[in-house]
This record gives C-alpha cells, structure tokens and sequence, in this order.
C-alpha cells in the first residue's frame, strides 16, 4: 500500500492518495483544484490513477474531481445522494471499492451534508480488519464536522455517523478532509488521529446526544464565496476565478474603529458588511450594504470598483478574508474594517438597525 497525505494550508483542508503496490493502482480522494501535484506524483511512483472520490459536495473550495478523472480516465465517485448536473458513479452504504487488493468500505455518513460518506480501509496483507478511516468532515481531530444547513434533522444525523465511526477499533487511524478551517470550531491542527484517542480526549464525542444537539445550535458562518463554490463543484456554473481570487494573499489596508467614521465620510467609501443577514439586522454601521461573504462573489455588480470600499464584518477577520479576495479579483480601492462592528460599537460609533 501507498499512501499519502496533502495538507492545503490554503483551505485546511486535506486530500489524499492512497495506491496498491502490487496493481499500482491509485485513488485519489478530495482533491483540489489544481491537480498537477496527483498526476506529478502517480508519474514518479508508477501509479495510475483509476478512481477520483469527493467524500462530500465541498462548500469551501474548489475540488478538483472531474479534472483529474478527466486528465486520467479515472472513474469519478460520489454517494448516491450527490445533488450534481454531472454523471459520476453513485457509492453506497456498504459498498467495497477495491483498489488492487485494498479495500475501501463506504460508510454513508450524513449530517455535515446528506451525501456525506467516510472510506474505512482495510490492507488485507497486513490484517483482515481496517485500518484507517478517511473520516471526511465526519469525524475531526478533536472536533466534529459542522452539519451544514440541515438544522436539527442534520445535527441528529451528524451525532449517529459520529457514533457509527466509533464502532471502530480504538487502533484505527482517522484521515479528516479537513485540520483547520470554517467546518468545525474546535479542530485542534494535528493532522490525523486515532478512533481510541477521539473517543477519549475528543470533547464534542464526550457530550450526550441532547447536549451535542444544543452545541450545534449556534452555527457559524457559511464560508466565503460558498454559493458560488458549491454551484461550481455540483456542475452548475463555473466559478473557477473564485479559487484564484480566494488563493491571493493580497495585503489590504486597514481602517481603525477609531478612525473609521472620518474615514468613510472623507473617501466617500461604501461600506460592505459580509455577516450573515440576522447579524446584520441585528445592528450595523449607518448605509452599510449587506452582502454575506457565502454569497460575495455572485453578487460583485453590488461592490463598485470605481468608489472606496470597506469591509465589515463582526471582528474583522471574516471582513480581511472577502476584502483579500476582492483585491485578488482585481478590486484595487478596498480597506478592511479593524475589530469589525464589535469594534465600530465599542468606539462609540453610531448603528442602525
Ligand atoms: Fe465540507
């Protein structure tokens, strides 16, 4: 067996290649849109890449999925429930994908998103039982994922996959799609794990069922440019200059809560508040626009090029992301709002609501 890690520090997230030794065949699981590093990588090792697997319908960045099955002939895999104007090949429950003599088992596990599954590998030249678990945004290291959008049917559904994967050995190495990021609050950046260690230390998998309920109740918010991320990744639009605007480290001026209120007035800047819509009702800086960073990139015939522009948002570091990625896309009058509306308010600053 073959198998290696990519972390994209870009994202936090992880894709990987697992391959057999003996068939040199490849899989690759999650990956990203620039897809030279899996096919430099199948080329040195002599491996061929002959499956593509998305373990979910990503919202927070660009997969590579249909490139790379493109670029190989792979066959492109995605749960049956996968809500996308492509033809891939449906996975199910139980299911075993063979790659040479591994074994891949899908475990349909819904909650982060209905199509959601986790792979659990088994080497049968080392044992007969798995072991590793490509956990998705199931299962994290020191979190779980967030169950996106399904409220409390996908919160349930999220707590019983979480609970299935437990079912594992204690020995059972976890492989997360993702080791930091907006999918989860409390990721602790260590890259893999193990079912024994989660089940111990993992403080989400210490709560009951009625108080893992309550902790999703609060959930964050949907990641920048999301709207336009998933509609590219489900083959409803190509959004591809999203990722490159999104890749951009651009440095931004900044503005302080202090400072801001002269400032806007003596640049004639709009001010584009990136929160979601109740947080935004909730109070915000006097003729803001409110245009959450999920939806930013589908909606910039809002965000003028020929005017100042500072961005808003509840601390200031969603606001540093959407206003990077305006600059990268070529917005060149863009400012970041320092500490955010907390910040605005807290320098005494007036807000409407
Ligand atoms: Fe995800």
């Amino acid at each position: 067996m073959y198998f290696k890690q990519f972390l994209h520090d870009e994202t936090g997230c992880a894709s990987y290649f697992v391959a057999s030794r003996q068939s040199r065949e490849a899989a690759v699981i999650d990956p990203q849109r620039h897809i030279q590093a899996y096919l430099d990588l199948a080329q040195e090792r002599e491996y061929r890449i002959v499956q593509v697997i998305d373990t979910h319908l990503h919202a927070d960045h660009l997969s590579g999925n249909r490139a790379l099955a493109a670029a190989t002939g792979a066959v492109l895999m995605l749960h049956e429930l996968a809500d996308v104007d492509f033809p891939f090949q449906p996975l199910r429950d139980g299911q075993e994908v063979r790659l040479g003599q591994i074994v891949m088992r899908v475990v349909h596990t819904p909650g982060h998103r209905p199509e959601s599954i986790s792979l659990v590998l088994t080497n049968p030249i080392r044992s007969p039982a798995p072991s590793m678990v490509l956990s998705g945004d199931t299962l994290f290291v020191g979190d779980v994922g967030r169950p996106d959008f399904g409220g409390d049917e996908g919160a349930l559904a999220q707590y019983a996959s979480v609970q299935r994967l437990l079912r594992l050995e204690d020995y059972v190495e976890v492989f997360p799609a993702h080791f930091e990021g907006s999918c989860g609050k409390g990721m602790c950046g260590r890259p893999s794990t193990t079912i024994g260690f989660e089940r111990r230390f993992n403080p989400v998998l210490q709560l009951s069922r009625t108080d893992f309920l309550a902790s999703t109740g609060e959930v964050p918010p949907r990641p920048l440019n999301m709207a336009a991320i998933l509609a590219t990744n489900q083959g409803r639009g190509d959004y591809g200059w999203v990722g490159e605007g999104m890749a951009s480290s651009s440095e931004v001026p900044s503005v302080s809560p202090t400072a801001a209120p002269a400032w806007i007035a003596e640049h004639h800047a709009l001010v584009v508040d990136v929160r979601e819509p109740d947080e935004f009702a909730a109070g915000h800086v006097p003729d803001a626009v409110s245009i959450p960073q999920a939806e930013l990139a589908l909606k910039l015939d809002r965000v003028p090029r020929d005017r100042d522009v500072l961005v808003a948002c509840r601390s200031g570091s969603r606001s540093l992301g959407a206003a990077r990625f305006l600059k990268g896309v070529g917005y060149d009058r863009v400012a970041n709002l320092e500490r955010g509306t907390l910040g605005w308010v807290d320098a005494g600053n007036p807000v409407d609501v």
